[in-house]
């Protein structure tokens, strides 16, 4: 089974992409960090974002065998690089040079220590509508920005991060804006996905929703 979690972000993917491998001992795909790394790789290199030769080249030197292991890398995971990252996720060239690296994951699912899983999860902005369309379960969180900033700077707060309120939140906003009015892949719901609002849901109450839904589809 591939389960399929988009949605914007901060809105519940990665907590809610966690209880579910743990719940089916799936392996899991956080696509996120893909973008992150190569909005990084601009960062460090001192290039813009939006430099499609730039970021396309970066995207190709990710090697299949290191995307895995991509996630596990904290430098990806400031809220400057996550602005990077949207700006290099716009670019067509990125996202095909990813593509079929997360198609192969979710048909030939791996752990991170190279062993086979029965399943994938995969979470990202696109992955029910363009990565896996064919996904049996479809997820689409959502949040208001308020709530997203506010889970944000906690998370960055109990890192030992000092943040910003209100500037978590206009980048939040800033961020939602352009990954869902972009040309390719934008982000937006499946036409079979769950959706949830999460502004008032606890992680426990979104996973008892998810497996409501898994178990009506008779897949559990
Ligand atoms: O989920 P995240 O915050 O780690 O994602 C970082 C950025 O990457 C996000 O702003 C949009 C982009 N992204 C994407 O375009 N498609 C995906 N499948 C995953 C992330």
């Amino acid at each position: 089974m591939i389960i399929a979690i988009d949605g914007s972000a901060a809105a519940g993917k990665g907590t809610l992409a966690q209880k579910l491998i743990k719940q089916f001992g799936y392996a899991y795909l956080d696509t996120g960090a893909l973008y992150r790394s190569v909005g990084l790789k601009l960062y460090e290199q001192k290039l813009d974002p939006t430099d499609v030769k730039a970021a396309q080249t970066a995207a190709l030197d990710l090697k299949a065998d290191e995307m895995l292991h991509l996630q596990m890398n904290p430098a990806i995971r400031t809220e400057e690089i996550g602005a990077y990252a949207s700006k290099v996720s716009a670019i067509p060239e990125v996202r095909q040079a990813l593509f079929d690296f997360q198609r192969r994951f979710a048909f030939h699912p791996v752990n991170t220590d190279g062993t086979p899983a029965p399943g994938a999860v995969l979470d990202g902005r696109d992955i029910g509508t363009v990565v896996c369309p064919e996904a049996e379960i479809k997820l689409f969180l959502k949040a208001s920005p308020e709530v997203r900033a506010l889970r944000r700077l906690k998370e960055l707060q109990a890192k030992g991060i000092c943040a910003i309120y209100d500037t978590i939140l206009s980048d939040i906003k800033e961020r939602d804006e352009r990954d869902s009015k972009r040309a390719v892949a934008p982000l937006k719901p499946a036409s079979d996905a769950l959706v949830l609002d999460t502004s008032e849901m606890s992680p426990d109450d979104v996973f008892a929703a998810v497996i409501d839904f898994i178990k009506g589809k008779g897949l559990m």
